[in-house]
């Protein structure tokens, strides 16, 4: 149950890509100032691309460039050929605006479609999205993309809980589309409210927006019953769809190289780096109408991997982002490297925040983090193994369950208390 490119020779796939990148650099070169320009300064045209390598020669696009050019001026194409519009509130500054024609939505529905077909979604599968619906692009996106396959979709969008958990009892869904933090609030409150989690229909979870780690992936396997699977996107780019795990394999998201052009730079110099070598992944989308993407640096850390269940290659697991990496003492952190020693310890639950403040001159990191019902869990457990295995000393706090405020998409890992 495959479209035939996700397993055409890679001889056949480049020659499509090849193509498709060349129409891309002429149609940004032509229709966006915003490139017009960059290519200019960087002393390139559309036509120096011959081969797939070529496009190293091109400049980067950022989030920044997004901003400076807000709301409109990415789009390639006349105000009236847009048919949707989406944006990401982003923390700071201005949102970051993006467009779809008629012919991008239905690429996203398509993409989306292959994703649940390889997390095992079947038409006639009853699909439960929790993702929010709105200016995000994960509610609509799942939601068409789910339809497109021939499923049934439930457009529950995301909060209150205590619905999401009658309306999986009542409503029998098959699967079930949220990120993974918000996942294990509605397991918690199914806990609550004295139902079983294994009980439910639920047969797949495809879980993205946000890193979540393999012990997240055990964690939410085991008390569900289900195969938990990745998928990730972000809306510079489409939304979601941009690669998706395959539930026979499970060793990372393939990429859905036909549409979307990865590349691995070194994010310090954005010097390119070979397939298998961990850095800054980047996106050229290669159909997109409305809004061409050249080289987008999404500050997400991942490495390129050959393709398995798919000729397409893979992207391991995020990491975590650029901007989410905490510096404390000299030493590199991420919050899924917290998570996957939290999910270690039988008696503290992962819904968890890292604090960092800065009483001194130095990063003081605070993990606080709730202990499972019933059990009494001892901080320094966790403080030992986050020593032991990342090498640097945290306070750690341990919280009632239910003691940290939760999120409905995407969960607040960071608080940052530093000047
Ligand atoms: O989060 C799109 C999406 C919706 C993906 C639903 C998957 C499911 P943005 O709001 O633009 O779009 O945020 C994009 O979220 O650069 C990553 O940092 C993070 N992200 C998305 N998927 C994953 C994932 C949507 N599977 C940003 N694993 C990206 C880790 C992810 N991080």
């Amino acid at each position: 149950m495959t479209e035939p490119i996700e397993t055409a020779s890679r001889d056949e796939l480049r020659a499509l890509q090849l193509g498709r990148l060349q129409w891309t650099l002429r149609h940004a070169y032509e229709n966006v100032p915003l490139y017009h320009r960059k290519f200019d300064e960087a002393g390139v045209r559309p036509e120096d691309c011959r081969t797939l390598e070529d496009l190293s020669r091109f400049p980067f696009t950022t989030k920044q460039d997004l901003r400076e050019t807000y709301p409109f001026g990415m789009f390639a194409v006349p105000r009236d050929r847009i048919a949707r519009i989406h944006a990401s509130s982003g923390t700071t500054g201005r949102p970051t605006v993006v467009g779809y024609t008629q012919a991008d939505l239905d690429m996203w529905a398509d993409v989306v479609a292959r994703s649940i077909r390889a997390a095992g979604g079947r038409p006639g599968d009853r699909v439960h999205v929790a993702y929010g619906y709105g200016l995000f692009t994960g509610g609509l996106g799942a939601h068409y993309g789910a339809e497109r396959l021939g499923c049934t979709v439930i457009p529950v969008s995301g909060g209150m809980t205590e619905r999401q958990v009658r309306l999986i009892a009542d409503f029998e869904p098959d699967i079930i589309m949220v990120t993974p933090s918000y996942m294990l609030t509605i397991v918690d409150e199914m806990e609550r409210q004295g139902l079983d989690p294994h009980g439910t229909t639920l047969r797949v979870g495809i879980f993205g927006a946000e890193p979540w780690t393999e012990d997240m992936r055990t964690e939410m396997e085991s008390r569900l019953g289900i195969d938990a699977v990745d998928i990730y996107g972000l809306s510079e780019v489409i939304g979601p769809g941009v690669a998706a795990e395959c539930v026979e394999t499970k060793d990372g998201l393939h990429v859905w190289e036909d549409h979307f052009y990865p590349e691995i730079v070194d994010p310090a110099d954005g010097r390119v780096l070979p397939d298998g070598d961990e850095g800054e992944l980047l996106f050229t989308s290669l159909t997109k109408e409305a809004m061409p993407i050249i080289r987008y640096r999404t500050r997400d850390l991942s490495r390129l991997l050959p393709g398995t269940a798919r000729t397409m290659r893979r992207m391991e697991r995020i990491t975590g982002r650029t901007d989410d990496m905490m510096i404390v003492r000299g030493v590199n952190v991420f919050p899924t490297q917290i998570e996957e020693l939290i999910l270690r310890i039988p008696g503290l639950a992962p819904h968890y925040q890292c604090v960092l403040t800065r009483p001194g001159r130095m990063d003081e990191l605070t993990v606080r983090v709730e202990s499972r019902p019933d059990a009494t869990p001892d901080g320094r457990e966790l403080a030992a193994l986050i020593k032991n295995s990342i090498g640097v000393t945290a306070a750690v706090e341990i919280l009632p369950p239910d003691g940290l405020e939760r999120s409905v998409g995407k969960a607040r890992r960071i608080v940052d208390n530093r000047r």
